[in-house]
């Protein structure tokens, strides 16, 4: 070996150590000047939430090269606990779930990550990420030092924090920091010793060196709760308000360092039964000029919202569940397509960076599917053989998912009226617990619904010994506020007139793998059925199919399904979850569709579980793939808007 080459040898020892002691890579808080330093260097981000769980796995680089290319340096996206730990000590990252792999796009793309592991992330879905079981324990008080919820994240983010730490920006990785709990001074615990413990826990398994921070509502009131020493406080607040009284609120936790927000909001969350929230381009422009012109850094929430598919959405106080689409008015669509808010905010962003050369990636095209038949299946009742796997429970009293070992979709309740009703008699829930919705039937005639703080009383008719079939539909649990330990089902007994009902037997339901093993049968037409009050009928299944068309170029596109004149439900396609479907409630009609769960090579399989009614009896027994998304439609909304701040305070009415 020659000398030359040996000491070519050496430098490139020293360069490569000198890597992965990550010398040349850092992140930091420069509290003397009031910035971030990344390699040293001054540094700013300006970031957009995008959240993996809410976007099918294949349009992740899509998705993550618009926002790249509206001139943005970092993403933000929380990991939800109960999105990965699928059943107790279960957790999955493969595929959808697959977190690194969305990392890894990330930074090839040449975006850094704000990552938010929680273990409570809010984010409008269910439980706020906590996983379902923690309710086992009935008492437990969440997001505290109680020993069985502190043990329960313990294990958890011993397994999710090791997977990280690779992907920390001085191990070479995206991640530059790292955020703990979420909002905690919002919550009514309070507990300094949990918020100490969770950044000793995040301290052990990621080091010393990454800045772990927290985020609260700009106000010194939640930032009281809030922060603690050693993570580094910041607030989050919309568009529209005044920005340097709302960053004072951040000086007063922290006198020196980067001005964060780190939840600036591009729009607004819906509720089912709510006018479908918008912010004006126009405003979000100007506050985000605002906060860049001062030299803060901003994270723009959503930038993407994307889809809570399945049964992931959470729902606020008093009890008013959020919708499937998480569209948030933000500057990519729900699909992913470019908006007037998209350019809007890259003119802004422009002026204080220079932002990619380049063709930004197109709006993906939607195709009209058209009209397809829908025919009838079996009720849920007539279904319990294929339904209920693990067979009925019985009990004196009703029990809850949890305590039946279900944590999402429906449960069916049984028993017998134990008197003649020959009069109207009221079955009434006086202490508000069908939790949520609750579909009525008495000997298959389906008789009215009870809905969680709207509905909690109904007339009922029928004989003494009559069956009693109560589908419980858990709508999505609280994810924001002191009552996120939500329990679904019927958590207290219901009333016959006076008398208290006893004697349930319960049936867990594995909808899902039913549908998507297409064990549902025929609707077999029987004598002894009465005609049905044409308003209502008890919870059915409805199924259609669809071929993609052939000879057009590019197929299968996405699109949308519309359910005209259904009433409430759940909508599969080829086993796919989409979600549910409440024309009847709005603001939201269409649900988004994906091009990834479509066939060319066979038919398409469309399954609805409609839990009112369908329109079969009465017209078309259609639904509709169409091109065009419609989140808004109109509605009697019940709920006083007063946001025009748009702060989390305004989310409790
Ligand atoms: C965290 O809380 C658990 C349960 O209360 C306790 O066992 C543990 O010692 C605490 N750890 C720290 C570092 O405070
Ligand atoms: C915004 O707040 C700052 C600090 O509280 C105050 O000095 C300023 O007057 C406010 N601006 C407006 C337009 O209200
Ligand atoms: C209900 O009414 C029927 C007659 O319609 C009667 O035979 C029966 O005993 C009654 N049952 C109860 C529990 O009152
Ligand atoms: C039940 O029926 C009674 C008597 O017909 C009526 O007065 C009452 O308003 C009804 N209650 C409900 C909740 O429909
Ligand atoms: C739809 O169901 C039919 C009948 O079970 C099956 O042959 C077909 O492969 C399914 N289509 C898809 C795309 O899975
Ligand atoms: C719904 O949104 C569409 C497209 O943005 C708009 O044209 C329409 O006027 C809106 N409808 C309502 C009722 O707000």
């Amino acid at each position: 070996m020659s000398l030359l080459h040996a000491g070519f040898t050496l430098l490139l020892l020293l360069l490569l150590s000198g890597q992965s002691l990550g010398a040349s890579h850092s992140f930091t808080v420069d509290y003397q000047h009031d910035c971030f330093r990344k390699d040293g260097e001054k540094f700013r981000y300006i970031s957009g939430s995008i959240h993996y769980n809410r976007i099918p796995r294949v349009y992740w680089k899509d998705r993550l090269l618009k926002m790249y290319m509206a001139g943005l340096n970092a993403i933000e996206t929380y990991i939800p606990w109960n999105y990965h730990e699928e059943s107790p000590g279960q957790y999955n990252f493969r595929g959808e779930k697959d977190v690194e792999y969305f990392l890894r796009l990330a930074q090839d793309i040449g975006l850094l990550v704000i990552l938010r592991p929680g273990p409570y992330i809010c984010g409008e879905w269910d439980m706020g990420g906590l996983p379902a079981r923690l309710l086992r324990k009935k008492n437990i008080v969440l997001r505290t030092t109680d020993p069985d919820y502190i043990a329960a994240v313990h294990e958890w983010m011993g397994k999710l924090l090791p997977m990280i730490k690779p992907y920390l920006y001085h191990n070479g990785g995206p991640i530059i920091t790292v955020q703990v709990e979420n909002e905690y001074g919002s919550y009514f615990a309070c507990d300094y010793n949990y918020l100490r413990n969770l950044t000793k826990l995040f301290r052990f398994h990621l080091g010393e060196e990454v800045v772990l921070f927290t985020t609260d509502g700009a106000s010194v009131r939640n930032l009281k709760c809030g922060s603690i020493q050693n993570l580094y406080a910041t607030v989050d607040f919309g568009p529209g308000g005044n920005v340097t009284a709302a960053f004072e609120a951040q000086r007063h936790a922290e006198p020196h360092g980067p001005l964060v927000n780190s939840e600036f909001y591009s729009g607004w969350l819906d509720h089912w039964g709510s006018h479908h929230s918008t912010v004006p381009s126009a405003v979000v422009a100007k506050s985000l000029n605002e906060i860049l012109a001062i030299g803060a850094n901003v994270n723009i929430y959503m930038f993407i919202g994307g889809t809570n598919f399945g049964y992931w959405n959470g729902a606020n106080e008093a009890y008013s569940p959020q919708p499937t689409s998480y569209d948030y008015d933000a500057p990519l669509s729900e699909a992913g397509d470019l908006t007037e808010k998209y350019f809007a905010i890259r003119e802004v962003i422009k002026m204080y960076r220079k932002i990619p050369q380049g063709p930004i990636p197109p709006t993906t095209p939607k195709y009209a599917y058209g009209a397809v038949v829908m025919k009838p299946l079996q009720t849920i009742s007539d279904a319990l053989e294929v339904l209920s796997f693990s067979g009925p429970v019985k009990s004196m009293y009703p029990l809850t998912f949890i305590e039946l070992n279900q944590a999402f979709g429906y449960v069916l309740y049984r028993t017998t009226l134990p008197v003649n009703c020959s009069k109207p008699t009221p079955l009434s829930s006086p202490l508000n617990g069908v939790h949520d919705r609750a579909y009525v039937s008495v000997d298959g005639v389906a008789l009215g619904i009870l809905e969680r703080n709207k509905v909690i009383a109904i007339n009922v008719t029928g004989k003494a010994g009559s069956q009693l079939d109560i589908v419980v539909e858990n709508m999505g649990r609280i994810n924001y506020g002191k009552n996120i330990n939500d329990f679904k089902g019927l958590v207290s007994t219901l009333y016959l007139g006076s008398a208290q009902l006893t004697g349930w037997t319960m049936y867990s339901l594995s909808v899902d793998k039913a549908v998507s093993q297409g064990l549902l049968g025929e609707n077999r037409p029987k004598q002894r059925d009465p005609p049905q009050p044409a308003a209502l009928s008890p919870p059915t299944f409805y199924r259609g199919s669809f071929i993609i068309p052939d000879g057009i170029p590019d197929l299968p596109q996405d699109t949308y399904i519309k359910l005209p004149n259904w009433r409430k439900g759940q909508v599969w396609i080829n086993g796919f979850n989409l979600g549910r479907y409440w024309p009847a409630r709005g603001p939201q009609v269409t649900l988004f569709v994906p091009a990834n769960i479509l066939s060319t090579a066979a038919p398409n399989n469309l399954t609805v579980l409609e839990l009112e009614g369908a329109p079969c009896n009465s017209g078309p027994c259609t639904v509709e793939l169409t091109a065009t998304p419609i989140l808004n439609a109109t509605v009697q909304s019940n709920y006083k808007q007063h946001r025009r701040l748009y702060v989390k305070e305004d989310l409790s009415w």
